[in-house]
């Protein structure tokens, strides 16, 4: 790989020998990618935050880093808030562990911003570098901001905060973005009617086909916090880091994709209306969540609408990001009133207090998949209206 200056000063301990060994991690990665070089990033975004993922190993190797990020970089969800989390039963050993990864992460310069939706309060532009981890927030980023990151593991996330540098392959690359796959509905009008969860359904069922190719869909028109859903879920069904929306994400409307995209070159698979409608099956639910990707501010308004006035009947919780909280003050007493946790800095799969809680019930294609496999529940797929119906006994 080419090296500037710095690179080799970075690589020849001129930085500590933390920033070495990260170098080394990011020279590795280079060479089995075939990058030609290293290119700097404008923002980080650091997985592997929760303790009940990471654990014990993960924070000695935490302890073992001794360097501070040199370009803004942000926190995943950790595994429970970090103020009344006894109230959820998270038990002291877990919170105290959970307190020595947020020290450590700190001490590395990494924020505590602990969620997955860093794009509501941190400027991304279209065409930035970035090296961010959390798969969700990589979808966004790419497909719905037109930045470019590859999906980066928890260790080259970190190497990539304390360097300001990555390897330059993959989606960093503009010729390696365009779409290897094209989706369209049986019926596109039925999507007309569509919310953010019949968007989620849509990206269960398209990752699943896609793997780790990059979708087109063709003939729909979501909203911000329905490409959201969509992304979040394929980038859990399949390996799915970057999707295109005819005409609606921001790469459609590149020349050179225009120029470059041609009808003939990639399969094309029709997605049956009813498949998508079949994960929305009717079950006894013991518990409600709502916020997986982190809800945006129109969604803490909808969900406040929606609760305003009624009383829940089960746990009902509602995951955001702490820094959204103070924008939204008046819709989250709003929420509480009813009887609803609004639950910052965590999530219902990165945290413990939601495992073996029985049926969850959720509007969010990523956390109906990923609640039976990590935290050994069964999982309920509804919209926001029938989560609040359901969760209030009616
Ligand atoms: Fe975010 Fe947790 Fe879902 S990290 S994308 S809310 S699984």
């Amino acid at each position: 790989m080419e090296l500037d200056t710095y690179d080799q000063a970075l690589l020849d301990g001129e930085y500590g020998e933390s920033r070495q060994k990260m170098m080394e991690i990011l020279l590795a990665l280079g060479r089995i990618y075939d990058a030609e070089r290293f290119i700097p990033v404008k923002s980080v975004q650091v997985s592997g935050a929760s303790f009940k993922t990471i654990g014990e190993a993960g924070l000695e190797w935490l302890a073992s880093i001794d360097a501070k990020a040199v370009v803004p970089a942000f926190l995943n969800p950790i595994g429970m808030p970090r103020t009344g989390w006894e109230e959820l039963g998270i038990s002291e050993s877990f919170a105290k562990k959970q307190f020595e990864v947020n020290a450590a992460y700190t001490r590395l310069g990494i924020r505590p911003t602990c969620t997955c939706t860093p794009y509501y309060f941190s400027i991304v532009e279209r065409g930035d570098h970035l090296a961010w981890s959390e798969s969700s927030a990589v979808s966004y980023a790419n497909s719905v901001l037109g930045a470019r990151t590859n999906r980066e593991g928890g260790p080259s996330a970190l190497a990539a905060a304390l360097t300001g540098k990555t390897p330059e392959y993959g989606l960093h690359i503009v010729r390696n973005r365009l779409p290897q796959i094209e989706f369209r509905l049986d019926d596109p009008m039925a999507a007309k009617h569509w919310t953010t969860a019949e968007y989620g359904a849509l990206g269960m069922v398209a990752g699943a086909i896609a793997e780790n190719r990059i979708p087109l869909f063709i003939d729909l028109r979501p909203n911000r916090d329905m490409l959201k859903s969509l992304g979040a879920a394929m980038a859990a069904s399949g390996a799915v880091a970057l999707y295109h929306v005819n005409e609606i994400t921001p790469e459609t409307r590149f020349p050179f994709f225009r120029q470059h995209v041609t009808k003939d070159e990639r399969e094309v698979v029709t997605i049956g209306v009813a498949d998508v409608m079949n994960m929305f099956a009717d079950m006894e639910v013991s518990a409600v969540a709502v916020g997986c990707p982190h809800l945006s501010k129109e969604e803490v308004v909808r969900a406040a609408e929606l609760l305003v006035g009624k009383k829940t009947m089960m746990p009902f919780y509602v995951f955001i990001a702490r820094e959204l909280m103070e924008s939204c003050t008046d819709e989250i007493a709003a929420i509480e009133k009813s009887g609803a946790k609004v639950v910052p800095d965590t999530c219902m799969v990165v945290s413990p207090f939601m495992d073996h809680t029985g049926c969850v019930m959720t509007n969010s294609g990523k956390a109906f998949s990923y609640l039976p496999e990590i935290c050994g529940v069964t999982s309920r797929m509804g919209t926001l209206e029938e989560c609040v119906r359901v969760g209030c006994g009616a």
